[in-house]
């Protein structure tokens, strides 16, 4: 772990008499601080620790971070706000995921790496050069695109036209004033225009939802109108998605969020299977290559102005993803 942040900081271009700041909640690993900690002083840097306690507890129908957003330990906390925007780069130890305070620590110039997995799968996933010229030569692509299409197998023929917001290109580390990434990751996604995306959605059977962490037994059929999932119909798992977003009690909870593909061969589809549900938040899932990420919820994360706190990805595998009309991954096969 010291030599896989040794890298991280390497490759975040972390400086000597640079200030770190590492955000903890009671469950940080202790591993995964201990060698950051390390990691950061051995290189020069000036590190704090900031401990923050856990929000939404009462809310949330979830323990998982990324289910329940929108509200932070950064809500309405000035002094925290204060810190992190004084620091260079801020360690998120914690999950500081779609808030608007975390926009505005980036608007400054601050950089943010958000590392929450357990130290092995951090530690399978030490983020690459190469991993970062993949995801930009694609996002490229992406970033010139006016509409993407994706169609299955399964049933899936679902558009969204492109070029409202910015792309999310993650690869792991952060190497610019104000960027913020996810270590570890590998995909590239972007939002569609509001109110654009038409058609119908098919999971199939072993794709995933996350926050539920589960692969699916059976297909479930979400009907797209002008950027809202309008239906879902299907078995056991349709209704326990539909109920699960119910609970929001809130509209923008159906709305398309990110759509974008895996790009990191390193992470692997079958490994959600193999942990504890509240032992991982499912980045292998996320980045498997390949795969197509549908999500629903908010779009705060681009700039734009849905703060639902439903927040749903959903890896699907075999998709075939065009950009005007060109294929980037064929059913589940990256070929770009
Ligand atoms: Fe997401």
């Amino acid at each position: 772990m010291l030599e896989a942040w040794k890298q991280v900081l390497t490759l975040s271009k972390l400086k000597q008499g640079e200030v770190v700041t590492i955000l903890t909640a009671p469950d940080t690993h202790p591993q995964t601080l201990a060698t950051a900690t390390m990691a950061a002083r051995g290189m020069g840097a000036v590190v704090n620790r900031l401990d923050l306690p856990p929000v939404n507890g009462e809310r949330s129908l979830s323990r998982d971070k990324l289910a329940f957003v929108g509200t932070t330990p950064l809500t309405g906390n000035r002094a925290a706000l204060a810190a992190l925007k004084a620091s260079d780069l801020v360690l998120d130890l914690m999950t500081l995921l779609f808030s608007p305070e975390q926009l505005e620590v980036l608007q400054g110039g601050t950089r943010i790496l958000l590392a929450v997995e357990p130290p092995e799968v951090l530690a399978r996933m030490v983020p690459t050069e190469a991993d970062r010229k993949r995801v930009l030569t694609a996002g490229k692509k992406l970033g010139a695109a006016k509409e993407m299409h994706i169609t299955s197998a399964a049933g899936t023929d679902l558009r969204c036209a492109l070029g409202e917001y910015p792309l999310l290109e993650e690869y792991g580390f952060v190497d610019a004033p104000g960027r913020w990434d996810h270590w570890p990751s590998g995909f590239l996604a972007t939002w569609p225009n509001e109110g654009t995306s038409h058609g119908r959605v098919v999971l199939d059977r072993g794709d995933i939802l996350l926050p539920m962490k589960s692969y699916l037994a059976a297909p479930i059929e979400l009907v797209v109108e002008d950027g809202y999932v309008t239906t879902i119909r299907g078995g056991l798992d349709a209704e326990l998605l539909e109920d699960y977003i119910a609970s929001f009690s809130d509209r923008e909870a159906f709305a398309i969020s990110h759509i974008g593909w895996g790009l990191q061969p390193r992470a692997r589809w079958s490994t959600l299977g193999l942990y504890d549900r509240e032992a991982t938040i499912g980045m292998d899932a996320r980045a498997f290559e390949g795969n197509f990420l549908f999500s629903l919820g908010p779009n705060t994360e681009a700039g734009g102005t849905r703060n639902t706190a439903c927040h749903i990805d959903i890896p699907m595998r075999r998709c075939t993803v065009r950009l005007d009309g060109e294929a980037v991954v064929v059913q589940g096969r990256v070929v770009c």
